[in-house]
Protein backbone atom coordinates (compact mmCIF):
# COMPACT_ATOMS: atom_id res chain seq x y z
CA UNK A 1 0.00 0.00 0.00
CA UNK A 2 1.24 3.59 -0.78
CA UNK A 3 -0.31 6.19 1.58
CA UNK A 4 -2.72 8.24 -1.14
CA UNK A 5 -0.81 11.40 -3.54
CA UNK A 6 -0.98 14.35 -2.46
CA UNK A 7 1.13 17.54 -4.61
CA UNK A 8 4.45 18.60 -3.11
CA UNK A 9 3.82 21.61 -1.18
CA UNK A 10 5.84 24.98 -2.26
CA UNK A 11 8.37 25.99 -0.18
CA UNK A 12 7.50 29.82 1.65
CA UNK A 13 9.84 32.06 1.25
CA UNK A 14 8.16 34.95 3.95
CA UNK A 15 10.12 31.89 6.42
CA UNK A 16 13.33 33.38 6.83
CA UNK A 17 14.76 29.73 7.67
CA UNK A 18 13.79 28.71 4.41
CA UNK A 19 14.94 31.82 2.54
CA UNK A 20 18.33 30.87 4.26
CA UNK A 21 18.26 27.29 3.32
CA UNK A 22 17.88 28.57 -0.45
CA UNK A 23 20.39 30.90 -0.60
CA UNK A 24 23.12 28.40 0.80
CA UNK A 25 21.88 26.18 -2.10
CA UNK A 26 22.22 28.94 -4.15
CA UNK A 27 26.05 29.37 -2.63
CA UNK A 28 26.86 25.34 -3.30
CA UNK A 29 25.53 25.02 -6.57
CA UNK A 30 27.81 28.11 -7.87
CA UNK A 31 31.08 26.56 -7.01
CA UNK A 32 29.89 23.26 -8.94
CA UNK A 33 29.08 25.57 -11.95
CA UNK A 34 31.46 25.13 -15.11
CA UNK A 35 31.63 21.55 -14.91
CA UNK A 36 32.28 19.05 -17.50
CA UNK A 37 29.34 16.59 -18.29
CA UNK A 38 29.45 13.30 -19.99
CA UNK A 39 26.57 11.12 -21.76
CA UNK A 40 24.80 8.17 -20.21
CA UNK A 41 24.51 5.57 -22.75
CA UNK A 42 23.38 1.76 -21.17
CA UNK A 43 24.92 3.31 -17.83
CA UNK A 44 28.39 4.35 -19.30
CA UNK A 45 29.82 7.83 -19.10
CA UNK A 46 30.93 9.18 -22.55
CA UNK A 47 32.67 12.17 -22.54
CA UNK A 48 32.73 13.77 -25.87
CA UNK A 49 34.95 16.80 -27.61
CA UNK A 50 32.14 18.63 -28.72
CA UNK A 51 30.10 20.42 -26.05
CA UNK A 52 27.09 22.09 -25.30
CA UNK A 53 27.69 25.31 -23.77
CA UNK A 54 25.04 25.73 -21.12
CA UNK A 55 24.98 29.27 -20.36
CA UNK A 56 23.54 31.50 -17.61
CA UNK A 57 20.43 33.62 -19.10
CA UNK A 58 21.30 36.14 -16.64
CA UNK A 59 24.96 36.93 -17.20
CA UNK A 60 25.80 35.17 -20.24
CA UNK A 61 29.58 34.78 -19.23
CA UNK A 62 28.72 32.37 -16.44
CA UNK A 63 29.08 28.91 -17.86
CA UNK A 64 26.53 26.57 -15.79
CA UNK A 65 27.88 23.98 -17.48
CA UNK A 66 29.82 21.76 -20.41
CA UNK A 67 27.90 19.04 -21.31
CA UNK A 68 28.42 16.16 -24.23
CA UNK A 69 26.81 16.04 -27.16
CA UNK A 70 25.67 13.26 -28.82
CA UNK A 71 26.75 12.56 -32.25
CA UNK A 72 24.20 9.96 -34.67
CA UNK A 73 26.87 7.12 -33.78
CA UNK A 74 25.75 8.14 -29.89
CA UNK A 75 22.37 7.91 -30.67
CA UNK A 76 22.42 4.39 -32.17
CA UNK A 77 24.67 3.07 -29.28
CA UNK A 78 22.32 4.33 -27.04
CA UNK A 79 18.91 3.08 -28.74
CA UNK A 80 20.72 -0.33 -28.64
CA UNK A 81 21.04 0.04 -25.32
CA UNK A 82 17.72 0.91 -24.85
CA UNK A 83 16.29 -2.22 -26.65
CA UNK A 84 18.22 -4.12 -24.87
CA UNK A 85 17.34 -2.93 -21.29
CA UNK A 86 13.39 -2.93 -22.45
CA UNK A 87 13.83 -6.34 -22.33
CA UNK A 88 14.55 -6.87 -19.00
CA UNK A 89 13.39 -3.63 -17.40
CA UNK A 90 9.85 -5.13 -18.69
CA UNK A 91 9.63 -7.63 -16.69
CA UNK A 92 10.43 -5.69 -13.63
CA UNK A 93 7.48 -5.92 -11.52
CA UNK A 94 4.99 -2.59 -11.71
CA UNK A 95 5.34 -2.03 -7.94
CA UNK A 96 9.18 -2.37 -8.54
CA UNK A 97 9.14 0.31 -11.22
CA UNK A 98 6.91 2.23 -9.09
CA UNK A 99 9.47 1.80 -6.48
CA UNK A 100 12.52 3.35 -8.15
CA UNK A 101 10.26 6.62 -8.95
CA UNK A 102 8.98 6.77 -5.35
CA UNK A 103 12.95 6.66 -4.53
CA UNK A 104 13.94 9.20 -6.75
CA UNK A 105 11.44 11.41 -5.43
CA UNK A 106 12.53 11.09 -1.69
CA UNK A 107 16.08 11.86 -3.04
CA UNK A 108 15.04 14.96 -4.84
CA UNK A 109 12.59 16.30 -2.13
CA UNK A 110 15.87 15.58 0.52
CA UNK A 111 18.16 17.35 -2.14
CA UNK A 112 15.03 20.36 -4.01
CA UNK A 113 16.56 23.73 -3.08
CA UNK A 114 19.69 22.43 -4.71
CA UNK A 115 17.98 21.12 -7.57
CA UNK A 116 15.66 24.14 -7.69
CA UNK A 117 19.31 26.31 -7.44
CA UNK A 118 20.05 25.05 -11.01
CA UNK A 119 17.12 25.93 -12.23
CA UNK A 120 17.69 29.55 -11.25
CA UNK A 121 21.21 29.67 -12.82
CA UNK A 122 20.07 27.23 -15.92
CA UNK A 123 17.24 28.92 -16.69
CA UNK A 124 17.11 31.93 -14.90
CA UNK A 125 13.82 31.07 -13.16
CA UNK A 126 13.09 32.97 -10.03
CA UNK A 127 13.30 31.32 -6.71
CA UNK A 128 9.50 30.27 -6.87
CA UNK A 129 9.00 29.48 -9.72
CA UNK A 130 12.50 27.17 -9.73
CA UNK A 131 10.72 25.73 -6.61
CA UNK A 132 7.26 24.72 -8.26
CA UNK A 133 9.14 23.60 -11.36
CA UNK A 134 11.38 21.17 -8.63
CA UNK A 135 7.98 20.13 -6.79
CA UNK A 136 6.49 19.61 -9.99
CA UNK A 137 9.32 17.20 -10.86
CA UNK A 138 8.43 15.19 -7.52
CA UNK A 139 4.86 15.39 -8.30
CA UNK A 140 5.40 13.66 -11.59
CA UNK A 141 7.14 10.92 -9.80
CA UNK A 142 4.91 10.44 -7.06
CA UNK A 143 1.78 10.45 -9.63
CA UNK A 144 2.88 8.14 -12.30
CA UNK A 145 4.28 5.86 -9.44
CA UNK A 146 0.80 5.14 -8.06
CA UNK A 147 -0.96 5.46 -11.30
CA UNK A 148 1.22 2.19 -13.18
CA UNK A 149 -0.29 0.80 -9.89
CA UNK A 150 -3.75 1.31 -10.46
CA UNK A 151 -3.53 0.35 -13.97
CA UNK A 152 -1.06 -3.06 -13.61
CA UNK A 153 -3.54 -5.80 -13.49
CA UNK A 154 -5.28 -3.86 -16.83
CA UNK A 155 -9.59 -3.66 -16.49
CA UNK A 156 -12.05 -5.93 -15.81
CA UNK A 157 -13.92 -6.99 -19.10
CA UNK A 158 -16.66 -9.51 -19.50
CA UNK A 159 -16.69 -12.81 -20.35
CA UNK A 160 -18.87 -15.76 -20.68
CA UNK A 161 -18.42 -17.36 -17.68
CA UNK A 162 -19.00 -21.41 -19.21
CA UNK A 163 -16.99 -21.20 -21.74
CA UNK A 164 -14.51 -18.67 -21.49
CA UNK A 165 -12.36 -16.74 -19.16
CA UNK A 166 -11.16 -12.89 -20.63
CA UNK A 167 -8.18 -10.78 -19.54
CA UNK A 168 -7.57 -6.80 -20.68
CA UNK A 169 -3.95 -5.91 -19.62
CA UNK A 170 -1.69 -3.02 -20.73
CA UNK A 171 2.15 -4.36 -21.84
CA UNK A 172 4.82 -1.11 -22.88
CA UNK A 173 5.57 -0.53 -26.09
CA UNK A 174 9.13 -0.61 -26.25
CA UNK A 175 11.96 2.33 -26.74
CA UNK A 176 10.67 5.62 -26.60
CA UNK A 177 12.25 8.96 -27.36
CA UNK A 178 11.61 12.20 -25.25
CA UNK A 179 12.59 15.24 -26.30
CA UNK A 180 12.27 18.12 -23.56
CA UNK A 181 11.52 21.63 -23.15
CA UNK A 182 13.60 24.27 -21.74
CA UNK A 183 10.99 26.04 -19.62
CA UNK A 184 9.92 23.53 -17.47
CA UNK A 185 13.01 22.18 -17.93
CA UNK A 186 13.11 20.06 -14.88
CA UNK A 187 9.63 19.04 -14.49
CA UNK A 188 8.64 18.14 -18.28
CA UNK A 189 11.55 16.69 -18.82
CA UNK A 190 11.15 14.14 -15.94
CA UNK A 191 7.17 14.07 -16.23
CA UNK A 192 7.72 12.94 -20.07
CA UNK A 193 10.84 10.49 -18.94
CA UNK A 194 9.39 8.86 -16.12
CA UNK A 195 5.71 8.61 -17.22
CA UNK A 196 6.48 6.03 -20.36
CA UNK A 197 9.30 4.43 -18.28
CA UNK A 198 7.43 3.63 -15.24
CA UNK A 199 5.05 1.52 -17.51
CA UNK A 200 8.12 -0.50 -18.46
CA UNK A 201 9.30 0.60 -21.71
CA UNK A 202 12.92 2.45 -22.26
CA UNK A 203 13.84 5.91 -22.86
CA UNK A 204 16.36 7.67 -25.24
CA UNK A 205 16.22 11.15 -22.95
CA UNK A 206 17.31 14.60 -25.43
CA UNK A 207 17.01 16.98 -22.85
CA UNK A 208 16.65 21.02 -24.06
CA UNK A 209 20.50 22.48 -25.28
CA UNK A 210 19.75 25.87 -23.23
CA UNK A 211 19.41 22.88 -20.11
CA UNK A 212 20.84 20.28 -19.88
CA UNK A 213 22.62 20.59 -16.82
CA UNK A 214 19.66 19.88 -14.97
CA UNK A 215 18.66 16.65 -16.91
CA UNK A 216 22.02 15.23 -15.85
CA UNK A 217 21.47 15.88 -12.56
CA UNK A 218 18.05 14.31 -13.02
CA UNK A 219 19.84 11.04 -14.43
CA UNK A 220 21.95 10.65 -11.58
CA UNK A 221 19.01 11.08 -8.75
CA UNK A 222 17.36 7.95 -10.78
CA UNK A 223 20.09 5.74 -10.66
CA UNK A 224 20.32 6.17 -7.39
CA UNK A 225 16.87 5.55 -6.79
CA UNK A 226 18.03 2.12 -8.40
CA UNK A 227 16.64 2.29 -11.80
CA UNK A 228 18.84 -0.22 -13.35
CA UNK A 229 21.49 1.03 -16.74
CA UNK A 230 20.12 1.85 -20.41
CA UNK A 231 16.60 2.34 -19.32
CA UNK A 232 17.10 6.36 -19.21
CA UNK A 233 19.84 7.16 -21.82
CA UNK A 234 20.82 10.76 -21.45
CA UNK A 235 22.15 12.08 -24.99
CA UNK A 236 21.75 15.73 -25.22
CA UNK A 237 22.42 16.75 -28.85
CA UNK A 238 21.35 18.42 -32.01
CA UNK A 239 17.70 18.29 -33.28
CA UNK A 240 18.76 18.24 -36.88
CA UNK A 241 21.28 15.66 -36.24
CA UNK A 242 20.31 13.38 -33.67
CA UNK A 243 16.62 14.11 -32.96
CA UNK A 244 15.66 13.74 -36.44
CA UNK A 245 17.76 9.96 -36.21
CA UNK A 246 16.06 9.34 -33.25
CA UNK A 247 12.32 9.55 -34.68
CA UNK A 248 12.71 8.14 -37.89
CA UNK A 249 14.71 5.15 -36.11
CA UNK A 250 12.72 1.75 -37.49
CA UNK A 251 13.00 0.70 -33.55
CA UNK A 252 11.38 3.73 -32.24
CA UNK A 253 8.21 2.93 -31.18
CA UNK A 254 6.79 6.42 -29.62
CA UNK A 255 8.06 10.19 -29.09
CA UNK A 256 7.27 12.07 -26.42
CA UNK A 257 8.19 15.70 -27.24
CA UNK A 258 7.05 19.00 -25.67
CA UNK A 259 8.21 22.50 -27.59
CA UNK A 260 7.66 24.49 -30.17
CA UNK A 261 4.60 24.09 -33.05
CA UNK A 262 7.36 24.40 -35.57
CA UNK A 263 9.43 21.17 -34.22
CA UNK A 264 6.44 19.67 -33.19
CA UNK A 265 4.43 19.44 -36.32
CA UNK A 266 7.68 18.30 -38.37
CA UNK A 267 8.44 15.45 -35.48
CA UNK A 268 4.37 14.40 -35.78
CA UNK A 269 4.84 14.00 -39.65
CA UNK A 270 8.15 12.22 -39.09
CA UNK A 271 6.93 9.96 -37.07
CA UNK A 272 4.30 8.99 -39.13
CA UNK A 273 6.50 7.61 -42.50
CA UNK A 274 7.03 3.88 -41.99
CA UNK A 275 10.83 3.58 -42.47
CA UNK A 276 12.47 0.17 -43.94
CA UNK A 277 12.48 -2.53 -41.08
CA UNK A 278 9.83 -0.91 -39.28
CA UNK A 279 6.97 -3.51 -37.86
CA UNK A 280 4.83 -0.79 -36.01
CA UNK A 281 2.90 2.72 -36.11
CA UNK A 282 4.70 4.77 -34.03
CA UNK A 283 2.83 6.81 -31.52
CA UNK A 284 3.42 10.68 -31.07
CA UNK A 285 2.83 12.84 -28.20
CA UNK A 286 3.07 16.24 -29.16
CA UNK A 287 3.00 19.03 -26.68
CA UNK A 288 3.31 22.44 -28.36
CA UNK A 289 1.75 25.89 -27.51
CA UNK A 290 -0.69 28.51 -26.63
CA UNK A 291 -2.04 31.51 -26.84
CA UNK A 292 -4.02 31.36 -23.76
CA UNK A 293 -6.65 33.88 -23.07
CA UNK A 294 -8.04 35.41 -19.89
CA UNK A 295 -11.56 36.67 -20.20
CA UNK A 296 -13.05 39.32 -18.11
CA UNK A 297 -16.58 39.71 -17.75
CA UNK A 298 -18.53 42.82 -16.72
CA UNK A 299 -19.78 41.18 -13.67
CA UNK A 300 -16.88 40.08 -11.92
CA UNK A 301 -14.27 40.72 -9.08
CA UNK A 302 -11.81 43.48 -10.86
CA UNK A 303 -8.72 42.43 -8.18
CA UNK A 304 -9.65 38.77 -8.88
CA UNK A 305 -8.61 40.24 -12.91
CA UNK A 306 -5.70 42.24 -12.52
CA UNK A 307 -3.96 39.47 -9.92
CA UNK A 308 -4.88 36.26 -12.71
CA UNK A 309 -3.61 38.44 -15.71
CA UNK A 310 -0.11 40.00 -14.36
CA UNK A 311 0.57 36.54 -12.39
CA UNK A 312 -0.03 34.94 -15.94
CA UNK A 313 1.45 36.71 -18.02
CA UNK A 314 4.69 37.53 -16.71
CA UNK A 315 5.37 34.63 -14.02
CA UNK A 316 8.33 33.15 -15.38
CA UNK A 317 9.00 36.24 -18.00
CA UNK A 318 5.25 34.59 -20.01
CA UNK A 319 7.76 31.67 -21.05
CA UNK A 320 5.17 29.00 -20.25
CA UNK A 321 2.74 27.72 -22.46
CA UNK A 322 0.10 28.00 -20.29
CA UNK A 323 0.61 31.72 -20.09
CA UNK A 324 -1.44 34.61 -20.89
CA UNK A 325 -0.67 36.69 -23.70
CA UNK A 326 -4.33 38.11 -24.49
CA UNK A 327 -6.73 39.73 -22.38
CA UNK A 328 -10.19 40.15 -23.62
CA UNK A 329 -11.90 42.37 -21.41
CA UNK A 330 -15.64 43.57 -21.72
CA UNK A 331 -16.20 47.34 -22.78
CA UNK A 332 -17.90 47.98 -19.40
CA UNK A 333 -14.71 46.97 -17.42
CA UNK A 334 -12.40 47.25 -19.93
CA UNK A 335 -10.51 50.61 -18.74
CA UNK A 336 -10.66 50.12 -15.20
CA UNK A 337 -9.20 46.68 -15.82
CA UNK A 338 -6.17 47.69 -18.16
CA UNK A 339 -5.13 50.88 -15.84
CA UNK A 340 -4.74 48.63 -13.10
CA UNK A 341 -2.76 46.02 -14.72
CA UNK A 342 -0.75 48.53 -16.06
CA UNK A 343 0.19 50.20 -12.72
CA UNK A 344 0.66 46.59 -11.15
CA UNK A 345 3.00 45.44 -14.46
CA UNK A 346 5.15 49.03 -13.55
CA UNK A 347 5.60 47.85 -9.99
CA UNK A 348 7.13 44.40 -11.24
CA UNK A 349 10.96 43.78 -10.55
CA UNK A 350 12.95 42.40 -13.21
CA UNK A 351 16.64 41.36 -12.62
CA UNK A 352 18.89 38.60 -11.58
CA UNK A 353 17.15 36.07 -10.14
CA UNK A 354 19.58 34.90 -7.69
CA UNK A 355 18.05 38.17 -5.98
CA UNK A 356 14.96 36.68 -4.40
CA UNK A 357 13.16 39.56 -4.71
CA UNK A 358 12.99 39.94 -8.66
CA UNK A 359 9.75 39.03 -9.68
CA UNK A 360 10.83 38.42 -12.99
CA UNK A 361 14.61 37.31 -14.54
CA UNK A 362 15.98 36.63 -17.65
CA UNK A 363 14.21 34.95 -21.14
CA UNK A 364 15.62 32.15 -22.47
CA UNK A 365 18.89 32.61 -24.78
CA UNK A 366 19.09 35.48 -27.66
CA UNK A 367 16.95 33.71 -29.85
CA UNK A 368 14.06 34.28 -27.66
CA UNK A 369 15.18 38.00 -26.34
CA UNK A 370 15.38 38.76 -30.04
CA UNK A 371 11.89 37.14 -31.14
CA UNK A 372 10.02 38.78 -28.37
CA UNK A 373 11.87 42.17 -28.60
CA UNK A 374 10.90 41.88 -32.50
CA UNK A 375 6.93 41.43 -31.31
CA UNK A 376 7.33 44.18 -29.36
CA UNK A 377 8.28 46.46 -32.13
CA UNK A 378 4.92 44.90 -34.27
CA UNK A 379 2.83 45.13 -30.98
CA UNK A 380 3.97 49.14 -30.87
CA UNK A 381 2.62 48.94 -34.89
CA UNK A 382 -1.23 47.12 -33.55
CA UNK A 383 -1.57 48.81 -30.47
CA UNK A 384 -1.03 51.03 -28.05
CA UNK A 385 2.17 50.31 -25.49
CA UNK A 386 0.91 50.83 -21.70
CA UNK A 387 4.00 49.27 -19.98
CA UNK A 388 7.73 48.13 -20.31
CA UNK A 389 8.66 48.02 -24.38
CA UNK A 390 12.36 47.42 -23.66
CA UNK A 391 14.64 44.89 -23.17
CA UNK A 392 18.71 44.92 -22.36
CA UNK A 393 20.87 42.05 -23.76
CA UNK A 394 23.97 43.43 -22.56
CA UNK A 395 24.93 40.98 -19.61
CA UNK A 396 21.57 38.82 -19.80
CA UNK A 397 18.29 38.73 -22.05
CA UNK A 398 16.32 40.86 -19.72
CA UNK A 399 13.06 42.34 -20.74
CA UNK A 400 10.60 44.59 -19.20
CA UNK A 401 7.15 43.32 -18.78
CA UNK A 402 5.23 44.69 -21.58
CA UNK A 403 1.53 45.68 -21.98
CA UNK A 404 -0.02 46.70 -24.96
CA UNK A 405 -4.11 47.66 -25.24
CA UNK A 406 -6.34 48.77 -28.00
CA UNK A 407 -5.20 45.66 -29.95
CA UNK A 408 -7.71 43.91 -32.94
CA UNK A 409 -8.61 40.54 -31.90
CA UNK A 410 -6.74 39.15 -35.25
CA UNK A 411 -3.10 41.26 -34.84
CA UNK A 412 -0.28 39.50 -35.33
CA UNK A 413 0.28 39.56 -31.23
CA UNK A 414 -3.28 38.89 -30.63
CA UNK A 415 -2.75 35.43 -33.11
CA UNK A 416 1.07 34.57 -32.85
CA UNK A 417 2.63 32.80 -29.95
CA UNK A 418 5.56 35.67 -28.20
CA UNK A 419 6.71 33.04 -25.52
CA UNK A 420 7.90 35.96 -23.67
CA UNK A 421 6.43 39.51 -21.06
CA UNK A 422 3.96 40.30 -23.58
CA UNK A 423 0.04 40.55 -22.88
CA UNK A 424 -2.11 42.11 -25.35
CA UNK A 425 -5.76 44.01 -24.70
CA UNK A 426 -8.88 43.54 -26.81
CA UNK A 427 -12.07 45.14 -25.82
CA UNK A 428 -15.46 43.22 -26.18
CA UNK A 429 -19.09 44.56 -26.23
CA UNK A 430 -20.48 40.88 -24.40
CA UNK A 431 -19.86 37.76 -23.15
CA UNK A 432 -20.18 35.78 -26.61
CA UNK A 433 -17.85 38.29 -28.07
CA UNK A 434 -15.25 37.69 -25.39
CA UNK A 435 -15.50 33.76 -25.78
CA UNK A 436 -15.36 34.49 -29.76
CA UNK A 437 -12.09 36.14 -29.98
CA UNK A 438 -10.70 33.71 -26.96
CA UNK A 439 -11.85 30.95 -29.55
CA UNK A 440 -10.32 32.55 -32.87
CA UNK A 441 -6.50 31.37 -32.47
CA UNK A 442 -5.26 27.70 -33.61
CA UNK A 443 -4.37 27.15 -30.52
CA UNK A 444 -6.64 25.84 -27.29
CA UNK A 445 -4.35 25.12 -24.69
CA UNK A 446 -4.79 26.85 -21.81
CA UNK A 447 -7.85 29.46 -20.66
CA UNK A 448 -9.72 31.84 -17.59
CA UNK A 449 -12.97 33.47 -16.87
CA UNK A 450 -12.88 35.75 -14.47
CA UNK A 451 -16.61 36.42 -13.65
CA UNK A 452 -19.74 36.65 -11.29
CA UNK A 453 -22.15 35.36 -14.02
CA UNK A 454 -22.79 31.52 -12.93
CA UNK A 455 -24.90 31.55 -16.29
CA UNK A 456 -21.57 33.04 -18.61
CA UNK A 457 -19.58 30.53 -16.75
CA UNK A 458 -21.34 27.81 -17.62
CA UNK A 459 -21.46 28.74 -20.75
CA UNK A 460 -17.82 28.90 -20.91
CA UNK A 461 -17.52 25.62 -19.68
CA UNK A 462 -19.00 24.28 -23.05
CA UNK A 463 -17.83 26.71 -25.78
CA UNK A 464 -14.31 28.07 -24.43
CA UNK A 465 -12.57 25.33 -26.37
CA UNK A 466 -9.16 24.57 -24.33
CA UNK A 467 -7.56 21.85 -23.27
CA UNK A 468 -7.29 23.79 -19.28
CA UNK A 469 -9.83 26.44 -18.72
CA UNK A 470 -9.79 28.05 -15.01
CA UNK A 471 -12.66 30.02 -13.67
CA UNK A 472 -11.67 33.48 -11.54
CA UNK A 473 -8.17 32.70 -11.42
CA UNK A 474 -5.00 32.73 -13.79
CA UNK A 475 -4.02 30.26 -16.82
CA UNK A 476 -1.12 29.04 -15.35
CA UNK A 477 0.36 26.55 -12.65
CA UNK A 478 -2.18 23.53 -13.50
CA UNK A 479 -0.47 20.64 -10.33
CA UNK A 480 -0.13 17.35 -11.37
CA UNK A 481 -3.30 14.92 -10.48
CA UNK A 482 -5.45 18.10 -9.74
CA UNK A 483 -5.22 19.81 -13.62
CA UNK A 484 -4.03 17.45 -15.59
CA UNK A 485 -2.60 19.46 -18.60
CA UNK A 486 -2.42 19.32 -22.42
CA UNK A 487 -3.95 21.05 -25.08
CA UNK A 488 -6.78 21.06 -27.99
CA UNK A 489 -5.93 22.08 -31.93
CA UNK A 490 -2.70 23.15 -32.70
CA UNK A 491 -1.58 23.14 -29.15
CA UNK A 492 -1.00 19.46 -29.27
CA UNK A 493 -2.27 16.22 -28.63
CA UNK A 494 -3.75 16.83 -25.53
CA UNK A 495 -1.82 13.94 -24.01
CA UNK A 496 -2.81 15.31 -20.14
CA UNK A 497 0.53 15.09 -18.58
CA UNK A 498 -0.17 14.47 -14.82
CA UNK A 499 -3.76 12.99 -15.92
CA UNK A 500 -5.24 9.65 -15.57
CA UNK A 501 -5.17 8.84 -19.05
CA UNK A 502 -1.08 10.16 -19.35
CA UNK A 503 0.20 6.46 -18.92
CA UNK A 504 -1.74 5.06 -21.43
CA UNK A 505 -0.43 6.83 -24.34
CA UNK A 506 2.62 4.32 -23.70
CA UNK A 507 1.57 0.59 -23.25
CA UNK A 508 -0.82 -0.95 -25.63
CA UNK A 509 -3.96 -3.22 -24.37
CA UNK A 510 -4.00 -6.78 -25.12
CA UNK A 511 -6.87 -8.96 -24.83
CA UNK A 512 -6.49 -12.66 -23.89
CA UNK A 513 -9.10 -15.32 -24.21
CA UNK A 514 -9.11 -18.60 -22.89
CA UNK A 515 -11.56 -20.65 -23.29
CA UNK A 516 -12.61 -23.76 -21.68
N1 LIG B 1 1.92 23.06 -16.54
C1 LIG B 1 2.35 24.42 -16.67
C2 LIG B 1 1.31 25.36 -16.22
O1 LIG B 1 0.19 25.00 -16.01
C3 LIG B 1 2.73 24.78 -18.08
O2 LIG B 1 3.53 23.83 -18.69
O3 LIG B 1 1.59 26.51 -16.09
Amino acid sequence: MVWAYRHEPFTDFTNPANKKEFGEALTLVKQELGKEYPLIIGGERVMTEDKIVSENPSDKKEIVGYVSKATKDHAEKAHQSAQKAFESWKKWKPEARANVLFRTAAIVRRRKHEFSSYLVYEAGKPWKEADADTAEAIDFLEYYGRQILTLKNGVPIHSREELEFNQFTYIPLGVGVTISPWNFAFAIMAGTTVGPMVCGNTILLKPASTTPVIAYKFMEALEEGGMPKGVVNYIPGSGSEIGDFLVDHPKTAFINFTGSKDVGVRLYERAAKVQPGQKWFKRASIEMGGKDTIIVDSECDIDTAVESIVYSAFGFSGQKCSACSRAVVHQDVYEEVLNRVTERTKELTVGNPEEPDNFMGPVNDQAAYDKIMDYIEIGKREGTLKAGGFGDDSKGYFIKPTVFSDVEPEARIMQEEIFGPVVAFSKAKDFQELLDIANNTDYGLTGAVISNNREHLEKAREEFMVGNLYFNRGCTGAIVGYQPFGGFNMSGTDSKAGGPDYLLLFMQPKTVTDQF
